[in-house]
């Protein structure tokens, strides 16, 4: 018997396989003319891809990084969660529409995305307040009580708004939301949290204004958009926000993020068949940042050394300007992350950035425990791990080299690459492409597949 392929196009999945900040966005824009339709599947606005483009630079948010390409299709998927103020305002940003440029057509928004109030953000502020120092450093764009109301079944979604927007402002549906969410900002006053009702009133009302300019995109079934396209042979790329160690069920929890940032969550998010997706690729650079609370492991431990790659790297972040903290290569980490979303080829940004400060480079190959044993998997409790594996390799400073000529690369450069594509061959990934600058342009072709 002949199985016969359910469709002819495919799914080619990128997402973050460190802390977020790999460089997702410049990848898939560089990417994404080889694709006809551009889809993200998870996050919202915490997100921040900077897309550079002959010194032209966007931060893309909400709006997938195949945004500038105007040939193909962009998606919203039914995984991501939308507050209209920024999509509008990301939208005015790229497009001048507030000047009366026209909405770009190749946007598609899912009637299932959930849509992120104007309350959402005031509860991640006020649940920071609480937590104090214990903060796990939220974006503050209201990310976890907008997914904790979609999974409790207490949310709007996009769709609700495809028919007259009076009725959907005046009804019991928009009056039980809010009243659900107030309630559940109230209960903060107890912790010193102050309601500013007049704040909440402005808030509101820029958030219905929004609502009202957002209903002018074509909102539909982005899954039955995306079926038929996969029906007809189209090839589509699907972008993750946030990444592998922010995954709300793998990454270090509590110091997550709230959706699904694995490659499984692009089925969920999308709304395409699992059978569909033909390739992982996982992008990385070439040592570790993290932004936000909690234990981070690779830290640098020389803090003039950190600096050094925060201020080479421009390490702060593209959606707060937090400056991001800056580790070794942790290839532990990053391996346990090819397996959980199944990557096959590897993206490495920022092979250009070595301070000339410093003289070596670190690379964690494994954790110990508190018997100085090699862990065997990836811990629950990052305080079980007391010490580490590394291997160190000579810098390449600042010695100069052509970006888009591998053969002149300098030879530490070259070692350093040679040895993280031998280590990620033992889990069944390559190093396929080097980025050397921000530029969409800025990379050579490591390997080709
Ligand atoms: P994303 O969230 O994964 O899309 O990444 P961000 O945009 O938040 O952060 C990546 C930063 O690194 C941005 O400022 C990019 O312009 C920059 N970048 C990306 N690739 C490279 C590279 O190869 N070299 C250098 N120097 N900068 C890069
Ligand atoms: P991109 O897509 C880096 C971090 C926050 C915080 C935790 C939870 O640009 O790589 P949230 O706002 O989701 O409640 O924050 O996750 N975080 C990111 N860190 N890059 C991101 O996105 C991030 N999105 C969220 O700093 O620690
Ligand atoms: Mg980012």
């Amino acid at each position: 018997m002949t199985i016969v392929k359910k469709v002819k196009g495919s799914v080619t999945v990128l997402l973050g396989l460190q802390y977020g900040d790999e460089g997702k966005g410049k990848i898939t824009d560089s990417m994404a003319s080889k694709y006809d339709i551009v889809g993200k599947f998870n996050g919202g606005d915490n997100a921040g891809h900077t897309v550079e483009e002959n010194g032209k630079k966007h931060i893309l948010h909400l709006i997938p990084s195949g945004i500038l390409h105007r040939q193909i299709k962009n998606v919203i998927g039914n995984g991501v969660t939308i507050n209209p103020v920024s999509l509008m305002k990301e939208l005015d940003d790229l497009f001048h529409v507030s000047r009366g440029a026209p909405l770009p057509s190749n946007l598609f928004v899912s009637d299932r995305a959930t849509l992120l109030t104007w309350i959402h953000p005031l509860l991640d502020r006020a649940e920071a307040m609480r937590c104090g120092k214990d903060d796990i450093g939220s974006t503050g764009r209201g990310i976890g009580p907008s997914y904790r109301d979609d999974r409790g079944r207490q949310g709007l979604r996009v769709g609700d708004i495809k028919n007259n927007l009076p009725d959907f402002i005046f009804s019991a549906k928009i009056k039980k939301v809010e009243e659900y969410q107030m309630a559940d900002l109230k209960k903060y006053e107890k912790f010193g949290y102050v309601i500013d009702e007049f704040a909440v009133k402005r808030l509101k009302e820029q958030w219905f204004k929004d609502l009202e300019k957002m209903r002018e995109l074509n909102i539909c079934d982005t899954s039955h958009l995306l079926k038929l396209e996969l029906e007809k042979g189209s090839k589509i790329l699907a972008e993750g926000a946030q990444s592998v160690m922010l995954d709300i069920h793998f990454g270090d929890y509590p110091n997550v993020t709230s959706s699904d940032t694995i490659t499984a969550g692009v089925a969920i998010g999308l709304g395409v068949p699992i059978s569909s997706i033909v390739s992982v690729g996982g992008v990385i650079k070439a040592y570790s940042t993290k932004v936000g609370g909690g234990k981070f492991l690779a830290k640098m431990e020389n803090e003039e050394e950190e600096e050094a790659f925060r201020k080479d790297g421009v390490e702060f972040g593209a959606s707060t300007g937090r400056p991001r903290a800056c580790g070794y290569l942790d290839l532990f980490q990053i391996k346990h992350a090819i397996y959980l979303s199944d990557t096959s080829k590897v993206y490495m940004n920022k092979a250009d950035i070595c301070p000339a400060s410093v003289k070596t480079i670190k690379v964690i190959t494994g954790y110990l425990d508190k018997n100085g044993k090699l862990m065997e998997s990836y811990p629950l409790n990052l305080n079980d791990v007391v010490g580490f594996v590394k291997v160190e390799f000579n810098a390449w400073g600042n010695k100069k080299f052509d970006k888009h000529k591998i053969q002149t690369f300098p030879i530490e450069l070259l070692n350093y690459l040679n040895f993280i594509d031998s280590e990620l061959s033992t889990v069944g990934a390559r190093l396929t492409y080097v980025g050397t600058g921000p530029d969409r342009n800025d990379f050579v072709k490591y390997r080709v597949f």
